[in-house]
């Protein structure tokens, strides 16, 4: 693996595809562990996580159901508190299983946000499965069921993840050298 440019920064090799795929298998085992014999909907955060959605479904094998949802927060290299609506939720939530799929989870205010308008639907829980966690950047109390990776403060891109746009396409995963 090499360095790459995206816009104007530098990004450096950071986890490897193996790592990756061995994070989400582990994730997925818990997954079909806890939830068997139940009936889940994923809720699947797009844009970032694509790709974690796309390799951890296929290791689930539960009778479930995906829905893709759409929400934006992040500009640049720095997160902000700007948290828009969910787009694109049209299941019928209530007394259902759901698990949140999320590429990574920072301050926590993008989630605090998605978890807060799906609690008026009246679930009957909710799961969250995020690939990547900052947990030194974490502001927020609510639980976090599984994790893929902890990872320090720095920005990073691949798998899902972009920097204004460019790098959702890198399968491995990079971080930016400052
Ligand atoms: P939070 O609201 O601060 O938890 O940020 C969550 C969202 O910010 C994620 O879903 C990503 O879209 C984005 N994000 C956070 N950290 C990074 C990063 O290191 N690289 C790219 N996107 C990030
Ligand atoms: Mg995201």
């Amino acid at each position: 693996m090499e360095q790459v440019q995206l816009h104007d920064k530098v990004f450096e090799p950071f986890i490897k595809e193996d790592v990756i795929l061995g994070a989400v298998k582990e994730v997925a085992a818990s997954i079909n562990k806890d939830l068997a014999g139940k009936t889940p909907l994923f809720l699947i955060i797009l844009n970032g996580s694509f790709m974690f959605a796309s390799d951890l479904l296929k290791e689930i094998n539960l009778d479930c159901e995906t829905s893709f949802v759409k929400l934006s927060s992040y500009e640049g290299t720095k997160s902000t508190n700007n948290v828009k609506h969910l787009i694109g939720l049209n299941e019928y939530l209530k007394d259902r299983h759901i698990i949140i799929v999320e590429d990574i989870i920072d301050t926590g205010n993008t989630l605090h946000h998605v978890l807060q308008e799906l609690e008026l639907h009246h679930p009957k829980d909710i799961k969250i499965a995020t690939f990547l966690y900052k947990p030194k950047a974490f502001t927020k109390d609510f639980k976090i069921d599984y994790i893929g990776i902890e990872i320090p403060n720095d920005f990073i891109v691949g798998y899902g993840l972009d920097y204004n746009g460019f790098g959702r396409n890198l399968k491995e995963i990079y971080k930016i050298v400052e």
